[in-house]
C-alpha cells in the first residue's frame, strides 16, 4: 500500500470497462455519446452551456450573454435571474418529487431524520425568514460552523434563499482559525450548535464560537444562533445568542426565493495556498448552480431510484457540490452522516449502506485505505449489493486502493469515478462517466464536456504523452472561482499568470503535476507549490509554519509533507529553537498542541525535528526538497551545490 509513483503508474494496463447493463440505462451511454458531446462543448463553448442552462435550471429571467471573458474576469449568464434554493426545492414540489426523501441525516449517536422535499422547502423558508427578522439581507455574509446535521444544509440553502452569502467553516477547525475567517468575510452572524459527535465525544463548537469573537475580535459579528444536538450545558450571552428553535416560534413558513443575479455571490469557502493566509474562493449564482448540477447528473448519473451517499463534510467543497447543492438539484436522495469510522464501530459507514440500500457511494482515498488496514472482515458481514457505483476525491489513488475498493466494496460490479477538482473550480472537471469511459485504476481518465485542460511546462508549452508537466485548463466553465474575496490581485496572480499568458490567451492553474497518457488519460501526481495534502485536507506548509513561530520557544519553522500509507502525506517540522531554549519531549508536544490551537486537530505535525540551522540556498530560500528528502529518510541524490552550508544536513540527520 502506497502512494502511486511514476514506476506504479507507468506500469498500469488494466481497463475496466462498464458492463452493458450500466451503460444501456445511464445518462451518458458510450465511449462515442461522451466523444460527440466533448467535442460539440469544445467547438462552441458557450453554446453548450446555454442549452445545459435552459433545459436543466428553472430561471426568473433569462440571460441576454451567455459567457463575458475578460481574463480573469469572468461573467456567466449576464442579465439572468435565478434563485440555487428555488432550483434544489421549489421546483422539484410541482413534480413527483414532492414527497420523495431529499435529505436522510444519520447522526453517530443513533438518531436519524428523514426528509421530503416538501418539508425541507417548509424548513428552509421557515429559517430564511428567521434569517430575515434577525436583519439578514442580501448581500450579508454568514458564518456557518456545524456539525453534519440536517440543520447545517438548512442554514445553506436559507441563505441562498435569500441571498446571504454563506461561508462554512470546517467543525474541526479551532476557534482562531474560524475566527481568522469570520474576520476575512467579514460576518454579521454565525449559526453554529451547542456540540457536534465526532468518534463518541462531543465538538464543543459554540464553545469555540465564543473564544473566536470574544473581547470584539470579529467586530462584525452581532448574532449567534445556537442549533441544539447533544444538549450539554453551554454559555449563553444575552442579546447576541438565540436557540434555532426559538426563533423558529410563529415564524411562516412561506417566503419566496428571492430572484438573484446570476453573478451574485453565492458563498465564499475558504482554502489553503502557498501562502500563509488562507484565500477565500468566492463562487457565484448561476454558474455555480448549472456546473454542480449538471456533474452530478452526469458523473453520480442520478437517477430517481437512487440512494446517494457523499461522506465528505459540509465544510468543504464536496459537501457544498455534492452533498447539498448539486443531488438537490436534481432532485435526488442525499444522505447525510454525521459519523466517522471509530473504535466503537469501524464498519458503520457499511451500517448505513446496509441500512439504506445505498446505491451511489462517493469518499476519499485515505478513507479506503484505512478501511484496508481494518479488514475486509467488515465489509464483507455487510450486505452491500445495493451499490451500483463508486467515487473518488481529493488525492491520487493508488492503483492497489483503487482495486480493493472495486472488488471489495464495488463486488466487482461497480464503476469507479476517480474525480479530480478543486474548491476553485466549483465541481468536478477531470472523471470518468460511468457509462461511457473505461477506466484505468489510477487515472482519473478524461475531461468532464466544456472543460479543456492541458499538460503544459512553466513557459505554458504543451508537454508530450506521458511527459510529467503542469496541470492547467484552457477555457472558462461555469462552476470556476471568481475571485478571492477581497483580494481580487492574489486572484490574478495564483491563477492566472503563474504561467503567462501568450497572445492574451490566458489559463488556469490549478497547482497540481499530472501528466496525461496515449490515450489521453489524465494522471495526477499531487500538488506543486507549498501546499501538503493530509488524508484529503488540503493544508498549506506556510500557515503550519506561521502557527509554530507564533509560539515563544520557535525561532524558526518549516514544513514539508513526508509520505505516509495511509493518509498519503503526513506533516513534518523542523523547528529552530530560540536562543536558550532546549529540545525536549514536552516542548514538541506542546508545539504539536499549538498548532492544533491555532489551526485545528487536522493540522497537527506528526513528527517535529529541531534542528540548529535549516539549509538553504546561498540567496536565503529554504531548501525544501532536501528536508522532504530527510523526512522520508531518504539519501540524498539531488544536487546541493548550491546549498550554503554542507555541514547543516548532516546535523539534522543526527537529528533523528
Ligand atoms: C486538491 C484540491 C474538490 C475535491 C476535494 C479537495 C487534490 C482532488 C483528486 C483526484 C488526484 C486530487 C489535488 C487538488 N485532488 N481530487 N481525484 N486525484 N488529486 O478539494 O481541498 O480544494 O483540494 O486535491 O491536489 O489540487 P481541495
Amino acid at each position: 500500500m502506497s502512494q502511486p509513483t511514476i514506476e506504479s503508474v507507468l506500469n498500469e494496463k488494466r481497463l475496466f470497462a462498464p458492463s452493458a447493463e450500466f451503460s444501456q440505462s445511464a445518462h451518458i451511454k458510450s465511449l462515442e455519446e461522451y466523444q460527440q458531446i466533448y467535442d460539440r462543448a469544445k467547438a462552441d463553448p458557450a453554446a453548450f452551456w446555454a442549452e445545459l442552462a435552459t433545459t436543466e435550471l428553472d430561471w426568473f429571467e433569462k440571460w441576454h450573454t451567455v459567457l463575458d471573458w475578460q481574463p480573469p474576469n469572468v461573467k456567466w449568464f449576464d442579465g439572468g435571474k435565478i434563485n440555487i434554493s428555488y432550483n434544489c426545492l421549489d421546483r422539484h414540489l410541482k413534480t413527483g418529487c414532492k414527497n420523495k426523501a431529499a435529505l436522510i441525516w444519520e447522526g453517530e449517536n443513533g438518531d436519524s431524520r428523514t426528509l421530503t422535499y416538501a418539508q425541507l422547502h417548509r424548513e428552509v423558508c421557515q429559517f430564511a425568514n428567521a434569517l430575515k427578522q434577525l436583519g439578514i439581507k442580501k448581500g450579508d455574509r454568514v458564518g456557518i460552523y456545524m456539525p453534519m446535521i440536517p440543520e447545517a444544509a438548512i442554514a445553506m440553502l436559507a441563505c441562498a434563499r435569500i441571498g446571504a452569502v454563506h461561508g462554512v467553516v470546517f467543525g474541526g477547525f479551532s476557534a482562531e482559525a474560524l475566527r481568522d475567517r469570520l474576520v476575512d468575510a467579514e460576518a454579521k452572524l454565525v449559526i453554529t450548535a451547542d456540540g457536534g459527535w465526532r468518534k463518541d465525544v462531543i465538538v464543543p463548537l459554540k464553545e469555540q464560537v465564543d473564544k473566536a469573537i470574544a473581547n470584539g475580535a470579529v467586530p462584525s459579528v452581532t448574532d449567534v444562533l445556537v442549533v441544539k444536538r447533544t444538549g450539554q450545558n453551554i454559555h449563553m450571552s444575552a442579546g447576541r445568542d438565540h436557540w434555532w428553535h426559538d426563533l423558529q416560534q410563529g415564524v411562516s413558513a412561506k417566503c419566496e426565493a428571492e430572484p438573484m443575479d446570476s453573478e451574485d455571490m453565492l458563498f465564499v469557502l475558504y482554502t489553503s495556498g502557498s501562502t500563509g493566509k488562507p484565500k477565500g474562493v468566492v463562487h457565484t449564482t448561476a454558474g455555480y448552480n448549472l456546473y454542480s448540477h449538471i456533474t452530478a447528473k452526469w458523473i453520480f448519473d442520478l437517477k430517481d431510484t437512487d440512494v446517494y451517499w457523499c461522506t465528505a463534510d459540509v465544510g468543504w467543497i464536496t459537501g457544498h457540490s455534492y452533498i447539498v447543492y448539486g443531488p438537490l438539484s436534481n432532485g435526488a436522495t442525499t444522505l447525510m452522516y454525521e459519523g466517522a469510522p471509530r473504535a466503537s464501530n469501524l464498519g458503520c459507514f457499511w451500517d448505513v449502506i446496509e441500512k439504506y440500500q445505498v446505491t451511489v457511494f462517493y469518499t476519499a482515498p485515505t478513507a479506503i485505505r484505512s478501511f484496508i488496514k481494518m479488514g475486509e472482515h467488515h465489509p464483507n458481514t455487510r450486505d452491500l449489493t445495493s451499490l451500483r457505483l463508486l467515487g473518488t476525491v481529493g488525492e491520487p489513488i493508488n492503483p492497489e486502493a483503487w482495486m480493493w475498493y472495486h472488488r471489495v466494496i464495488g463486488g466487482g460490479r461497480c464503476p469507479i469515478v476517480d474525480t479530480w477538482w478543486q474548491t476553485e473550480t466549483g465541481g468536478i472537471m477531470i472523471t470518468a462517466l460511468p457509462g461511457a469511459v473505461p477506466t484505468k485504476p489510477g487515472s482519473a481518465t478524461l475531461p468532464f464536456p466544456g472543460i479543456i485542460p492541458d499538460i503544459v511546462d512553466l513557459d505554458g508549452n504543451p508537454a508530450h504523452d506521458n511527459e510529467g508537466g503542469y496541470l492547467i485548463v484552457r477555457h472558462p466553465w461555469p462552476g470556476m472561482m471568481r475571485t478571492v474575496y477581497g483580494d481580487p490581485d492574489r486572484f490574478r496572480k495564483s491563477y492566472w499568470e503563474h504561467i503567462p499568458p501568450k497572445d492574451g490567451n490566458y489559463v488556469y492553474f490549478a497547482g497540481d503535476g499530472a501528466r496525461k497518457d496515449e490515450d489521453g488519460y489524465y494522471w495526477v501526481m499531487g500538488r506543486v507549490d507549498d501546499v501538503i495534502n493530509v488524508a484529503g485536507h488540503r493544508l498549506g506548509t506556510m500557515e503550519i509554519e506561521s502557527a509554530l513561530v507564533s509560539h515563544p520557544a520557535v525561532a524558526e519553522a518549516a514544513v514539508v509533507g513526508k509520505p505516509d500509507d495511509v493518509k498519503g502525506e503526513d506533516i513534518f517540522a523542523f523547528v529552530i529553537l530560540e536562543g536558550d531554549r532546549q529540545p525536549s519531549e514536552e516542548l514538541s508536544k506542546e508545539l504539536k498542541k499549538h498548532v492544533v490551537n491555532e489551526i485545528g486537530a487536522i493540522a497537527r505535525p506528526n513528527e517535529i525535528r529541531f534542528a540548529e540551522a535549516l539549509p538553504k540556498t546561498r540567496s536565503g530560500k529554504i531548501m525544501r526538497r532536501l528536508l522532504r528528502s530527510l523526512a522520508s529518510g531518504q539519501e540524498i541524490t539531488s544536487d546541493t551545490s548550491t546549498l550554503e552550508d554542507r555541514s547543516i544536513l548532516d546535523k539534522l540527520r543526527e537529528g533523528a
